[in-house]
């Protein structure tokens, strides 16, 4: 299959690329900016992208790339830094701007060129950088300026383009045209890529690697450690594969049963449901303090985790994880090593990863996904729409949306309450247009009347926002008749709840959620 590399010198939308070549079809893979040439197989090879980097050219530290790819007649694309450092190398000169430019920007370019076919003259691109070129280096010629600086360079012998702005970003007007440009006219590769070809390519690396050993994957109920277990159960006799689900207690109503029943229709034979419920819950006894409770939480899952899988007894197994791509980005653990770290993901250290990582033997076939195309590689291993497009749940459950002590009559109250907002959305068609929905659990409690009596009940919070990745988000706006009708609904149906609120507030200020 033909393919296109994108040496990734940091910058955190490197991905970005690949994932929008691969949407029109063609192989791409992304590779550390420094690798050497040699090391990299050229077989169906047609062209080569540099990416952008958060890295100044003249930097101490700056990553370069290795002068054999100029030389090696494939055509390459310079992104942003990869333009600048082309640059440089070829005795241009970059210089810092005063002020970053950033966000979008005009671009009008000089000259045809088929990088811009069928874009018109004067089109709207995505800019983000602190250094820019001033002179061009020799053999270069300025095909495109943007508002303020050079917007884009081709060198002619050397088939050598280069652009400032980030065609990878949806905002970049055109910008998978000019990918395609490049991809299609320039390196003449074939769209011969899609979902399906790499499910086959993902099953055959996972057999390869795992051989005949053991799989151990503890799955959360979320998306994306259920597409692993299909993925595995589809790339491996089941017998290999084991499948460990924790019940801390502070589940949604009837996942458990709802997770196991899918594993088993996906042909799950080693399918292990601790039951764990009376432990967490005894160490969350009395303890009112947010951060307190995560750790709780999260110091009991290793130890469940550790005492249960010494149980099964599997020998060296490998360990399976549902990382993403933007996990890793996330954690500043991306290819090159060189993306800045935005926030420390819980999920990506536990001394039982770690070890496992240290030992080489653990498997995180979604690495190079983003989100969506999980979902469409679920879809692919035959996995419901309702567990692929299910509302991301944190992994404390319940525990970081009850307000004060965590309680098993507590969480039946909150769970029934949920159960009630979710299931309503779902009947009103809202649950697929909202991002994120669940109820949370005040600590305090309210009056209200019941027939003639008072009564003092619990208070719900509701909340719904609209988000892009959960970094920021807004509140969504509902119909005052929906909020009106699901209060009312809740309050009927649970009958501790006296009082249901809305939370109307974005992140920032506030987190999604409340603890
Ligand atoms: P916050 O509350 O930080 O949430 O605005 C952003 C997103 O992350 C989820 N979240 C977590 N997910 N473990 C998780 O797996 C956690 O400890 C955790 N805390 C928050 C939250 O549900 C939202 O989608």
């Amino acid at each position: 299959m033909d393919k296109i590399i994108v040496l990734d010198f940091g910058s955190q939308t490197t991905q970005l690329i690949a994932r929008r070549i691969r949407d029109f079809g063609v192989y791409s893979d992304v590779l550390p900016g420094d690798i050497l040439f040699d090391e990299v197989p050229k077989e169906n090879l047609k062209g080569v992208i540099f990416s952008g980097s958060p890295y100044s050219v003249y930097e101490e530290g700056a990553p370069m790339f290795d002068s054999k790819w100029l030389e090696a007649g494939l055509p390459i694309l310079g992104i942003c830094y990869g333009f600048q450092n082309l640059t440089r190398f070829f005795g241009g000169r970059v210089e810092s701007l005063e002020k970053k430019e950033y966000g979008r920007s005009r671009i009008v370019y000089r000259e045809e060129n088929i990088l811009f076919d069928g874009i018109p003259e004067n089109f709207t691109s995505w800019m983000s950088h602190g250094d820019s070129i001033q002179t061009p280096a020799d053999g270069f010629r300025v095909i495109a300026d943007s508002e303020h600086h050079i917007a884009a360079a081709f060198h002619p012998e050397k088939r050598i383009w280069g652009i400032q702005f980030h065609p990878e970003v949806t905002h970049c007007e055109y910008g998978t045209e000019i990918l395609k440009n490049f991809v299609l006219k320039i390196c003449s590769a074939a769209a011969e890529w899609s979902m399906e070809s790499y499910l086959g390519t993902v099953r055959k690396q996972i057999a390869e690697k795992v051989g005949t050993r053991p799989v151990l994957l503890l799955i959360s109920g979320g998306v994306d450690s259920t597409v692993v277990g299909g993925l595995l159960l589809k790339s491996l006799p089941p017998e290999q594969v084991h499948l460990m689900y924790i019940d801390t207690g502070m589940m949604r109503k009837n996942e458990s049963d709802e997770v196991a029943a899918i594993l088993k229709t996906l042909g799950a034979v080693n399918l292990y449901l601790i039951h764990a419920e009376d432990r967490f819950l005894g160490a969350l006894k009395g303890v009112i303090e947010p951060e307190k409770k995560r750790k709780i939480i999260g110091d009991m899952f290793v130890k469940v985790q550790e005492e249960e899988i010494g149980k099964l007894n599997i020998g060296d197994y490998f360990l399976a994880q549902g990382t993403l791509y933007t996990d890793l980005i996330e954690s500043g653990k991306g290819v090159g090593k060189k993306a800045q770290v935005i926030k420390s993901h819980h999920n990506v250290r536990t001394p039982l990863i770690e070890a496992k990582r240290a030992a080489g033997l653990i498997i995180e076939p979604l690495d190079k996904l983003y989100k969506d195309e999980v979902r469409s590689l679920g879809k692919l291993v035959g996995i419901a729409d309702s567990i692929l497009f299910r509302h991301p749940f944190p992994g404390p459950g319940l525990g970081v949306r009850i307000m004060g002590e965590v309680t098993k009559e507590r969480c039946d109250v909150l769970r029934e309450a949920d159960a009630v907002f979710i299931s309503e959305l779902k009947r009103r068609s809202l649950y697929d247009r909202i991002w994120q929905a669940f109820c949370v659990l005040l600590s305090d409690r309210s009056v209200g009347v019941a027939g003639d009596a008072r009564k003092y009940g619990s208070v719900v919070a509701l909340r719904a926002i609209v988000s892009k990745d959960g970094m920021t988000a807004d509140v969504f706006p509902f119909e005052a008749a929906d909020l009106l009708e699901i209060s009312a609904l809740i309050t009927n149906s649970v009958k501790e709840v006296g009082r249901v609120v809305y939370d109307i507030t974005s992140k920032p200020p506030a987190t999604i959620e409340w603890e």
